[in-house]
């Protein structure tokens, strides 16, 4: 249960989005006047003629998202690491296990996921954070608890989600991840996928968009627009998905007037579960 204190962060947080006005039949799922398909145009515009990330003018907070996210390469099929696991808890096991990944050398936990297996949607962001690495859970962190903010502030309850990164270990001192790095652990998170089985992938900032989109776009383009994501055959998984990048949390903390347009994209992951009867369990 939502204490009141609870309550009033969710509150202010979208009423820093903007939002100005009650819609819907859950409390405290608002929406900023004018989700019209004019305002929604003119959004559209203005993303178009968005400048790239700006530098941060303050120091950022320790928090994992890279400004210039790499498109790594997928690796030639005879480097793949063969994913056997036909379980979560073979996935699991086989990810501890894994030695190709220099990154767990120096992380202090393994961070595969938190949430519920049986989700129908499935986020997934970049790498785990120090707060993460501590855990050894995803999304525990500064951006973590954004995150939570902004799920609650549209009535979905993180434990009705299922949520992973793309590296199950921190790059040591929250770096950019390298390419190798993010090949190394894609075949893991492909099968990931394929085993949690979501109807609905959200993909938290440019690392997981353009890995997982391979695509050289920018998360400034591809927030908010919804794509499909289509699974390598040998990943099991046998349709595309739905798919829905989203700004990632870390990048909001540093860049708060992107936090409107964040909102707008929540609402359209919200509409579309709401259209197509896909039901969260919110307990
Ligand atoms: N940023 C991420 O992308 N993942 C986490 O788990 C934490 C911060």
């Amino acid at each position: 249960m939502t204490n009141p204190q609870q309550m009033m962060a969710d509150l202010a947080w979208q009423i820093e989005c903007g939002a100005d006005e009650a819609i819907g039949e859950e409390a405290g799922f608002l929406s900023w006047k004018g989700l019209t398909a004019k305002t929604r145009l003119q959004a559209e515009e203005s993303r178009r003629d968005e400048p790239a990330l700006a530098a941060p003018s303050a120091p950022p907070p320790r928090a994992v998202v890279s400004i210039v996210p790499p498109v790594a390469a997928p690796l030639p099929a005879e480097a793949r690491p063969r994913v056997a696991a036909q379980t979560l808890e073979e996935l699991r096991e086989e990810v501890s296990r894994f030695e190709g990944c220099a990154l767990r050398a120096t992380a202090m936990n393994l961070v595969f996921a938190d949430g519920n297996p049986a989700s129908p949607v499935m986020f997934i962001g970049e790498a785990p954070g120090e707060e993460e690495d501590r855990q050894g859970k995803p999304f525990v962190g500064v951006s973590g608890q954004l995150f939570d903010r902004m799920l609650a502030a549209a009535g979905i309850a993180r434990s009705g989600i299922y949520i992973s990164n793309i590296l199950f270990w921190r790059p040591p001192g929250n770096r950019t991840p390298t390419d190798a790095e993010i090949a190394s652990c894609i075949p893991f998170v492909e099968r990931h996928i394929a085993l949690i089985k979501p109807k609905v992938l959200v993909l938290l900032g440019g690392v997981a968009a353009k890995t997982l989109l391979q695509t050289k776009e920018g998360i400034t383009r591809l927030h908010g627009r919804w794509t499909t994501y289509s699974p390598p055959p040998e990943s099991g998984v046998d349709a595309a998905l739905p798919c829905l990048p989203l700004y990632h949390p870390a990048y909001l903390l540093r860049q708060a007037s992107a936090k409107r347009q964040a909102w707008n994209d929540i609402l359209l992951l919200k509409k579309h579960l709401t259209d197509n009867n896909i039901l969260i369990n919110n307990e």
